[in-house]
């Protein structure tokens, strides 16, 4: 079955042909693309979403021109499309469902309103080779969201810790900001805390955990607050850039990391999953790769591929992929959105 899935919850404008193999569940990507507006917000520090609305508007047909072309797959042969509803930027979201409501009109296909949290879930099934065990527990970590979420199987989630102030993509960001260090965040501060680890310099500024003992809710507003104070008492800061981003970027994989495990244990997961922006993180990848090893030796890790770690509309096909199965909605098409598109 070949699904066509369409993004465009923030600054991505994306779109997928996503082939599944419906008895084995198995998908393969036949196209991807993402038209980045990165460049375009960087100099403004954070998306722009008067400019981000703008720039979907022009970018939605030829992306999914280039989608089914890439695929060598004509509108015929498509079953079913799939489009992010929410949650995001309203202004940015309403392209996408309206070109996906325009073309299912058309051609003539359903069409499924999938939550864009779930599809970043769904990151981590694309193209997966080995069979998934539930119950899982994944980790799903963003610009704007962060969440744990407890899956007995494909058509039940449940939000079992997320985050009460900044989600760790926006902690990222903010920090960034704060150190001069311009947007995204979470690429240029790792680049650096990378530079002060591979320098064998020990770490001398501490930063707090907040909530770390307290459930498995998040809060990072905190640890953004004492960095700055921590600047602004340090006339030295600008000099000691690389070491901050090491000490700011190690307290939120920290956090992260302990919380999943938690989670993991008290629910019982047989599998543990890693999904959103964040994910691309190597770090966070490591040191929570390391924690599992220790502390549940038999429970495998799930990372998705680099390049389904942000935006993208291959893992919103395969979400729609499996709202379409169930006979109901699901759990996540009851949550609220920002906007409900009517989908
Ligand atoms: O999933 P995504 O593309 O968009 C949202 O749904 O928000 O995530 C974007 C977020 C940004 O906050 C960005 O700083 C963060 O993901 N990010 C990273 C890395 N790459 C992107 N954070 C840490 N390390 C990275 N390598
Ligand atoms: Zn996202």
């Amino acid at each position: 079955m070949y699904i066509l899935g369409i993004e465009s919850s923030c600054d991505e404008t994306a779109a997928a042909i996503v082939e599944i193999n419906t008895k084995t569940g198995k998908s393969k990507t036949l196209s991807n693309i993402i038209s980045s507006q990165i460049e375009i917000h960087q100099k403004y520090g954070g998306v722009i979403p008067e400019i981000a609305a703008r720039e979907h508007v022009l970018n939605i047909i030829p992306v999914i021109y280039e989608a089914l072309s890439k695929a060598k797959i004509t509108p015929k042969k498509i079953e079913a499309i799939a489009v992010t509803k929410g949650p995001g930027l309203i202004t940015s979201l309403i392209t996408g469902t309206e070109t996906a409501r325009t073309l299912a009109y058309v051609w003539h296909k359903p069409l499924i309103g999938v939550n864009h949290i779930a599809g970043h879930i769904y990151s981590d099934f694309l193209e997966l080779k080995q069979k998934i065990i539930f119950p899982l527990v994944v980790l799903t970590v963003s610009g704007g969201h962060t969440n744990l979420v407890l899956m007995k199987n494909h058509n039940s989630f449940k939000i079992i810790g997320e985050t009460r102030d900044d989600a760790a993509g926006e902690a990222y960001d903010k920090g960034a900001k704060m150190l001069d260090l311009g947007y995204p965040g979470g690429p240029i501060i790792s680049k650096y805390a990378r530079i002060f680890a591979e320098s064998g310099k020990k770490n001398t500024i501490a930063l707090p955990r907040p909530m770390i003992g307290n459930g498995l809710d998040f809060s990072f507003s905190g640890l953004k607050t004492a960095l700055l104070y921590k600047i602004q008492k340090d006339p030295n800061w600008e000099k000691r850039v690389p070491e901050y981003c090491f000490a700011y970027q190690e307290a939120i994989i920290d956090i992260l990391s302990r919380k999943t495990i938690t989670a993991a244990k008290k629910y019982g997961a047989k599998t543990i999953m890693l999904s959103g922006g964040v994910s691309a993180n190597l770090e966070l990848r490591t040191y929570l790769a390391a924690k599992v090893t220790q502390e549940l030796p038999k429970n495998p890790l799930i990372v998705p591929k680099l390049s389904y770690t942000t935006d993208n509309a291959a893992m919103i096909a395969l979400a729609g992929y499996y709202a379409l199965q169930s006979k109901t909605k699901t759990s996540w098409q009851k949550l609220k959105v920002d906007v409900n598109f009517g989908l």
